[in-house]
């Protein structure tokens, strides 16, 4: 007997959840659409199908070219693609079926392959690099809920800081504009007043403290630093580059600590609620899991994870406009036509503004910015069509290889945001294949929480930039290649810096 649900079977059967009855084939649930706990009769007789486990050479990962390679093994690999790594398996899944599958249900596979900062400069108080513990997912609706809240109160500080940072552009009209200095400026901003609702004054001796605690911790997960020191973490006390790392980012997570932890909860008053610090403040005050350090752990998390991923769509989207002026022009048409020059951007015009939206998309199919997500690890052996994948394996979802696969886009090379868009001009249906097929943030329980936050923040800044100038290349100097073939995606080189002219919209 033979049955396949979602290709998934578990070799060991979960619990329940209450929202789950039993069926013919095992429990369905109703919050997952997916069947699990399949009969353990049913997966002995399944042949068990091997898969060739391919060597790779460190270089490769070293050199943060691991998706790159992979798209070129898919050709010959299939569905998934087997390797080792100093001894320690991984699969990448190369399908968006077989990602659903084993992402969608609680099978094990979002585990965490913790890197060395999560044990020893996190102190394990985090919760997006560490497996899903009971702790773990209540860490994640925390922030979860934050940034809903933010969201909900329509993205003030976004579109305060969006225009904040216009003023200061247009000061400098038709020079060279530093994509760089000026978005990471209002990141800090923005970030700055989620955690504690203010923003820190330009002269402010940490004001730093949050970009250079993610350049720091961005070295350390490197896996050139990070496999000798999980391996040896003796070294982290040794004067050389590994300790010196370290010793750096034990000091700016201290210096991160004291001004949005601990200032916040000196002053914290029951009621007020000045930014994601204080909710978890005044959640705290009925929850004893959530500690000091908890906290601190999961504001580390939505700091690391979401201001490197917001610049990294930012600069994409200006250079994007800097190489395609059609696309920008077509942009501001349909920003003239439907905001005219309203200062307040909403959500209502989002719904107006189908082709802004497709660009946005298009730009996160196109990019790939998180090629292979964040790697999951396998606390089960799971199976998959008939072949195992062990216990403690990493797991890469592959969305590099989904976002460009020519059967389901036929030309993934070109930047085309009209993939996205009706022949009248409307967004694709939700469950158009080109919608779903979009995964930017990953799927299942270990997909991103600031998905909502980051798809706002991007419409806003994005149609408030272009309401008000164009983006042109610079005159002397030639734009960096926008074909992301050409990235790695190691930070921050996946992206290059680069600089442009800005023109106000009313001169060009
Ligand atoms: C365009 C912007 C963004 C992209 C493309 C992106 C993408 C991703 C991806 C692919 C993952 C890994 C999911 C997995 O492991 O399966 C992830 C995780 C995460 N992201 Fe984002 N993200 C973005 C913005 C943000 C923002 C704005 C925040 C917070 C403000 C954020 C917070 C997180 C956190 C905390 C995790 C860890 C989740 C977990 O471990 O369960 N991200 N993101």
């Amino acid at each position: 007997m033979r049955f396949v649900v979602n290709k998934l079977k578990l070799l060991k059967p979960l619990s329940a959840s209450c929202l789950n009855f039993g069926t013919k084939k095992g429990v369905y649930s109703v919050t997952t659409g997916i069947i699990t706990n399949a009969r353990p009769e049913v997966v002995k007789d399944e042949p068990r199908k091997t898969k060739e486990t391919f060597r790779l050479p460190f270089e490769i990962i070293k050199n943060g070219r691991l998706h790159l390679h992979f798209h070129e093994c898919n050709k010959f690999n299939g569905k998934f693609t087997k390797f080792k790594v100093l001894n320690k398996n991984f699969i990448a899944l190369n399908s968006l079926q077989d990602v659903e599958s084993v992402f969608n249900s609680k099978n094990g596979a979002e585990g965490r392959l913790s890197p060395f900062f999560q044990d020893y400069v996190l102190n394990n108080d985090g919760f997006a690099f560490q497996d899903f513990t009971k702790v773990c997912q209540q860490q994640k609706q925390v922030v979860r809920a934050a940034l809903t809240y933010h969201i909900k109160t329509h993205n003030v500080l976004v579109k305060e800081e969006i225009s904040k940072t216009l003023d200061k552009i247009s000061v400098c009209s038709h020079e060279i504009f530093d994509s760089d200095i000026y978005i990471r400026n209002f990141l800090t901003n923005v970030f700055t007043r989620l955690l504690i609702g203010e923003t820190l004054p330009e002269d402010h001796p940490d004001r730093n403290a949050l970009w250079d605690l993610i350049h720091l911790l961005y070295q350390l997960m490197d896996p050139s630093i990070d496999t000798p020191l999980r391996n040896l973490p003796f070294l982290r006390f040794l004067p050389i580059k590994h300790g010196r790392l370290f010793r750096d980012a034990i000091k700016t997570r201290d210096r991160v600590s004291r001004l949005y932890f601990d200032s916040q909860k000196e002053s914290y008053k029951d009621g007020e609620i000045r930014g994601l610090v204080d909710v978890c403040l005044k959640i705290q005050s009925n929850e004893s899991w959530l500690t000091d350090d908890k906290i601190k752990g999961l504001m580390y998390d939505t700091v690391i994870a979401g201001m490197s991923e917001m610049m990294k769509s930012i600069r994409m989207l200006v250079l994007l406009m800097c190489h395609y002026q059609d696309t920008q022009s077509r942009v501001h048409a349909e920003i003239d036509e439907v905001i005219g020059s309203r200062n307040d951007v909403t959500a209502t015009d989002k719904d107006k503004m189908p082709y802004t939206v497709a660009v946005i998309m298009e730009m996160l199919r196109y990019v790939s910015q998180t090629p292979l997500a964040i790697p999951h690890k396998c606390n089960n052996d799971v199976m998959l069509d008939g072949y195992v994948i062990e216990k403690n394996s990493g797991i890469f979802p592959n969305i590099w290889s989904i976002h460009h696969d020519d059967d389901v886009w036929g030309d993934p090379w070109c930047f085309r945001p009209d993939r996205f868009l009706t022949d009248e001009g409307s967004l694709l249906p939700s469950d158009h294949k080109h919608r779903r097929t979009l995964i930017p943030f990953s799927v299942g329980r270990r997909r991103c929480p600031g998905e909502d936050f980051a798809m706002s923040g991007l419409f806003i800044v994005f149609t408030k930039m272009l309401q008000k100038v164009q983006f042109l290349p610079p005159k002397n100097e030639d734009l960096p290649s926008v074909d992301p073939r050409d990235y790695n995606n190691k930070y921050p080189l996946y992206l290059p810096v680069f600089k442009c002219r800005v023109v106000p919209r009313d001169e060009s």
